[in-house]
């Protein structure tokens, strides 16, 4: 067959005491992994140029192991205030709890963040574009620096996907993805990943996701593996659709930017276009003051747009999003809403009539 199945099993036999004494890893037993789940492993090192990468089961797994094998108590570590709104709780309940103090620095800080490394700073967190307001983070000028001092760099490279950005051969140690978006692909399963540069870094985080007893089921695995044949195929035709209907808002009345790093004179374009080979159909919107009122009864009568809390699908969503509610510095002005949006594989003229009508249905609720 041209695809490796879906191997499920627990438990492999051996022949003789000496080669049951000598299996380790995914030869041993199936929670360290199956054919299938090395496959993809192997495939999403290679994409990187990784030494070797290991699934969790979600991308919030893939963050929080990557995150706590990186420390110990009595750290500091950097992270990016534009970061996933989770990764935030993890920081601000689980490693404070053992001990690691966290600072949340400006996503656009670059070689500025040397003025906020301190002696104990041991790790700073990336995630470009950030989460909700698509900035994008200079990389190697952050790399550079936090190498300088001995921390390592972990980036949740989700939103670019491998193809759209290679974090460690801009400088990272930790690429971080959550496959549940545009890998899976199809809304049919949580899975995540952690890709490692060096053999070092890599022995050590799996070392924790071992002794957690952390595993990813082989039906799972598979389903990442079978995105990934088309992912190449999917991006293209999601960054084309987003770019048109992101073009398209840019123009509106009602908007008064649009946060889509692809999108020439957008916000972090030209560092997109330095440093990525891709985008994906994930953006931001800001509109100009509004009640919520106004968004709910444009977003409650979408034809096409879902709601829900996630993207990378192949289904176009929209939601509102509020960076005010938990970050530091928000781009939003006051009385101003922002809307995420995911532009899915319909068709971008049908995306387009159906955000029209929306805006046209803000407009009559503002009177
Ligand atoms: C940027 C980013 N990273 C990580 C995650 C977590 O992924 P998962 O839902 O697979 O745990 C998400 C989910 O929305 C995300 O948006």
């Amino acid at each position: 067959m041209v695809n490796i199945p879906p191997y499920r099993g627990s438990t492999m036999l051996f022949d003789t005491v000496a080669s049951l004494k000598d299996a380790s890893g995914h030869r041993a037993y199936g929670r360290w992994g199956t054919p299938t789940n090395r496959a993809l492993e192997r495939a999403l090192a290679e994409l990187e140029g990784g030494a070797n990468s290991m699934l969790t089961p979600s991308g919030l797994s893939a963050i929080t192991i990557a995150l706590l094998a990186s420390v110990k108590p009595g750290d500091h570590i950097l992270v990016t205030d534009s970061v996933y709104p989770p990764t935030r709780g993890f920081c601000e309940t689980v490693l404070k709890q053992l001990g690691v103090t966290t600072t949340y620095y400006d996503p656009l800080v670059g070689a500025g963040i040397a003025e906020l490394m301190q002696p104990n700073t041991v790790a700073v967190y990336t995630e470009s574009p950030g989460s909700g307001t698509f900035e994008v983070q200079d990389i190697p000028a952050i790399c550079e620096v936090a190498h300088g001092r001995g921390a390592r760099v972990l980036m949740d490279n989700t939103w670019a996907t491998s193809l759209g950005f290679n974090p460690l051969k801009h400088g990272v140690d930790v690429s971080i993805h959550s496959l549940t978006k545009y890998v899976v692909g199809h809304s049919d399963a949580l899975l995540g990943v952690i890709i490692a540069r060096d053999r070092d870094v890599y022995r050590q985080i799996r070392g924790l996701h071992g002794a957690m007893g952390i595993t990813v089921s082989p039906d799972d695995a598979y389903l990442g593996l079978r995105g990934l044949r088309t992912l190449a195929t999917r991006l293209r035709q999601h960054q084309e659709g987003a770019l048109e209907v992101a073009a398209w808002l840019r123009e509106q009345p009602q908007v008064r930017e649009v946060l889509y790093p692809a999108l020439p004179g957008a916000p972090g374009h030209e560092l997109w276009k330095r440093d990525f080979t891709g985008a994906s159909g994930l953006f931001g919107v800001i509109l100009h003051p509004v009640s919520e009122g106004a968004v709910a009864a444009m977003l409650d009568g979408m034809r096409w747009f879902g709601m829900g809390y996630s993207w990378g699908g192949f289904e176009s969503l929209a939601i509102p999003v509020n960076p005010a509610d938990y970050r530091l510095g928000s781009p939003l002005k006051k009385g101003e809403a922002c809307l995420r949006i995911h532009i899915g594989l319909e068709h971008p003229k049908d995306l387009i009539a159906d955000l029209q009508a929306g805006l046209q249905r803000l407009q009559a609720h503002r009177g």
